[in-house]
Parts: C-alpha cells; structure tokens; sequence
C-alpha cells in the first residue's frame, strides 16, 4: 500500500479529509506521517485520533533549514514515503528536501493560481475586488507556488468576507485533494 506524508502548520481540515479519505478506502494509501513545523497546532490532535504518528519540531532549534528539511526526509525515507502533500505548511520548501523529493511533493493553494501567490491569498484577492475564487493543487518546485498545475476548481463570489470565501473554498478543497490524490497514486 502506497505511503503519504502531510505537511501541515495549523488546523489540518485537509489533513483529516485525506486521513478520513485514506481510512474509509477513498483513496488506496495510508497516512504513514504528519510533519508540523508548529508545536501545540490542532492538526497533531486530528493526527493522533487517527493514528497517524507526527514529526513535529520547533525550526528555531535547529540550526538551519537543511538541517530540519535532512531530518525530515531521513524520516520519510524510513517509511518509504510515496508522495508528500502540503496541507497548509506555510513555510517554503528548500533544496535539500527538493533535491530527495523533488517531482514527489505536492501543495493546495487558496486561489487560482498563478494568480495571488503567498501566504495571504485569499484575503488578497477579497481586497482586489474579484468575483471569481478558486482552488489550486500543484507540484511544489522551487519557485514560490509556481509548479506545474495538477487541479484547479473556480467558484463566483460576490461579497467581501475573506472568512466566507476560506469557507466556501476549504468544502472544495476537501474534495478535490482527495480526488486528485488518489488520481496520482493509481
Ligand atoms: C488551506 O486552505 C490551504 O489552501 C492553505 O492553508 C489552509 C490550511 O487549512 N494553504 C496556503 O495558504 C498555502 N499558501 P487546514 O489547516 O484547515 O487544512
């Protein structure tokens, strides 16, 4: 059975829908680990009520990113990881975890991409004025959110709430990772 990993920082809705997805046979894998970069984040209690074991490390004690990112993939290579998706990781991947999962790694973005890159995407495009939201899943490469397209799902909005547009875009999030994971896999 093929093996995912989830990067996640924070709450880890995507985390547990790939979890939930993987667990009820939707997609044909196992969640063999989560890695969080952020200690005390609610996606490490999502991942211990499914069991999946989780690497979490506080980037400050390390002395470099190649030194948590070597860590990282050491990890990942004990378990003979397949692939690698990024559920809210909000932090860049480097070289040397490229380098081992390079063409292995991909990533959800709140937008229609290559539109609103960055860490604020939502929130960007609501002060923008656009009525047409969406949600990218791309391959992660070394430019910032700018791999090579693998799903994207539009929907119209016409108000001005970033927290209704992150609502409405999370429910299709859920259901395109999950699709589009398990298309990757066969
Ligand atoms: C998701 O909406 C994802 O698109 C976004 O973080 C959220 C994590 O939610 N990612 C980015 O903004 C990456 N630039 P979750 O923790 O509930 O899965």
């Amino acid at each position: 059975m093929k093996k995912i990993a989830i990067f996640a920082s924070g709450s880890g809705t995507n985390f547990e829908a790939i979890a939930q997805a993987c667990a009820d046979g939707r997609i044909d894998a196992r969640v063999a680990l989560l890695v969080c970069d952020v200690p005390g984040a609610k996606v490490l209690e999502r991942a211990e009520r499914f069991g999946v074991p989780a690497f979490c490390f506080s980037p400050r004690s390390y002395a470099s990113k190649a030194d948590f990112e070597r860590e990282i993939a050491d990890r990942m290579d004990a378990l003979g990881i397949d692939l690698v998706c990024l559920a809210g990781y909000m932090r860049i991947i480097g070289p040397t975890l490229l380098e081992r999962y390079g063409g292995r790694i991909i990533n959800i973005h709140p937008a229609l991409l290559p539109a609103f890159k960055g860490a604020h995407a939502v929130e960007d495009a609501v002060a923008y004025g656009v009525k047409v939201y969406g949600i990218t899943i791309h391959w992660v490469d070394e430019t910032l959110d700018g791999g090579k397209i693998i799903a994207q799902e539009a929907f119209p909005y016409e108000g001005s709430d970033p927290a209704e547009v992150h609502r409405i875009g999370q429910k299709i999030e859920h259901r395109l990772y999950v699709e589009t994971i398990n298309k990757l896999l066969q």
